[in-house]
């Protein structure tokens, strides 16, 4: 389609009118008609549960959702941070829920804490390339897909009385715009009322100076927007978590029993686990959900595409094109891998010239050698034949002397025998 077409179109759309109706027509039961659609479909919620080990993840979570989730303890002495999903299928009255727990297994153990954060970013954002993945298809099929994108994330804040470890800053700050961050006080129970309440002023301010985005409860429903404004005011909320059963009263309510006293989850003035869970499950539950799809993925979307060069067009300009994009990037590719092969021919012949110069470089220093030994080997062998021709030089001259003893011995032999022959015969005279 031309250009001047598209322009054509766009600038004719007229404004549209309203209308009244003669009658009932019945589109009212639009609202009804998508509760019963999402019901049949059923929903999925994600939490992921950042702290350290032993602060209470597991516990929590089993209280929220009254029930007992498999969980295994992990050990102090994790070499790394890993992520640790487990989802199950939950059902309240008619409604199906798909739930995954993350728990970032780990978190804190380490000695070098500078890239604990990066596992749980890694993992956010894995969840969020799936879900991308799965809209670029062409055969998408995101009606049956199971959404792994983390709706909420509950931060367990150590309840030192002190502040926030530099650790928890730093991760906070990586993951408030990729994920709904919900602090949290854990083991509320553990830290006295005031101190509680200076430690809470002392969380938010550290937070807000640190330019750190907690998640905030909408006050733009009518509907919420008191509740929610209040709950805000209330951040980071202090929790208790427990599955064992006290009896108070004569009713079994959920607690901790101490010597001193029993500590119960789901009271108001024990700690703040009733006022999560309206939060985090009864009133905000689908705004989270939003907010992760509308908020944080598309900005994880709008980040990536722009990556892999695809852009809109300003009103002005010519429509986006997929396929002048496509062709671009190729393009970009194909010159890209030209030059790439191209650096690793070059790097090649000036590796083979370096081999070259190398085996020369041996080749004269073995000739070198070979020519010095041959030198000593001269030398050697005309040292050993001076040696001979001085040993044969004696050998003669022994043999001489030897011949010269013999013909002296001989001689005197002769006249010795010579001797008494002599005086017999001057006897017979
Ligand atoms: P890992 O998964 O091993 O990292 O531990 P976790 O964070 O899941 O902690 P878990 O729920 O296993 O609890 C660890 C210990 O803390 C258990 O002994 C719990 O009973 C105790 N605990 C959990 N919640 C609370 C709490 O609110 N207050 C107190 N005082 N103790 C708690
Ligand atoms: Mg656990």
């Amino acid at each position: 389609m031309a250009a001047t077409d598209l322009e054509r179109f766009s600038n004719a759309e007229p404004e549209p009118r309203s209308l009244s109706l003669g009658g009932h027509v019945g589109f009212d039961s639009l609202p009804d008609q998508l509760v019963s659609k999402s019901v049949t479909q059923g929903f999925s919620f994600n939490i992921l549960c950042v702290g350290e080990t032993g602060i209470g993840k597991s516990t929590l979570m089993n209280t929220l959702f009254n029930t007992t989730f498999e969980t295994e303890e992990a050990s102090h002495h994790e070499a790394c941070v890993c992520l640790r999903p487990q989802t199950y299928d939950l059902q309240e009255s008619n409604v199906q829920l798909k739930l995954t727990i993350v728990e970032a297994v780990g978190f804190g153990n380490q000695i070098n804490k500078d890239e604990s954060y990066r596992p749980i970013v890694d993992y956010i954002d894995a969840q969020f390339e799936n879900y991308l993945q799965e809209e670029l298809k062409i055969r998408r099929s995101l009606f049956d897909y199971h959404d792994t994108r983390i709706h909420a994330c509950l931060y367990f804040i150590t309840p030192t009385g002190h502040s926030l470890k530099s650790l928890d800053l730093v991760t906070m700050k990586k993951l408030d715009s990729k994920v709904n961050i919900i602090p949290i006080i854990a083991k509320a129970d553990t830290i006295s009322k005031s101190e509680l309440h200076k430690f809470k002023i002392k969380i938010m301010g550290e937070l807000v100076s640190n330019g750190v985005q907690i998640y905030q409860f909408p006050t733009d429903d009518e509907a919420v927007a008191e509740i929610n404004a209040v709950m805000n005011a209330h951040l980071p909320f202090a929790v208790v978590g427990s599955t064992e059963e006290v009896k108070v009263g004569n009713k079994l309510v959920r607690a901790r029993q101490y010597p001193w006293g029993v500590v119960q989850v789901e009271n108001e003035n024990h700690c703040d686990f009733v006022k999560l869970r309206e939060m985090l499950i009864r009133v905000n539950m689908e705004d989270l959900r939003e907010q992760t799809h509308s908020r944080h993925y598309e900005l994880y979307r709008h980040c990536k595409l722009e990556e892999m060069g695809f852009q809109d067009s300003d009103g002005d300009s010519q429509p986006f094109s997929l396929q002048e994009t496509y062709e671009a990037k190729r393009k970009e590719f194909l010159s890209e891998l030209q030059r790439k092969e191209e650096e690793m021919r070059q790097m090649f012949v000036n590796k083979v010239k370096e081999t070259e110069l190398e085996l020369k470089e041996e080749e004269r220093e073995l000739h070198e050698k070979f020519e010095h030994l041959k030198r000593v080997y001269q030398e050697e062998k005309r040292k050993v034949e001076e040696k001979r021709r001085e040993l044969e030089e004696e050998t003669n001259a022994f043999n001489l002397r030897k011949a010269a003893v013999e013909a002296l011995q001989s001689q005197a032999l002769h006249a010795t025998l010579q001797q008494p022959l002599r005086k017999d015969k001057d006897k017979k005279n």
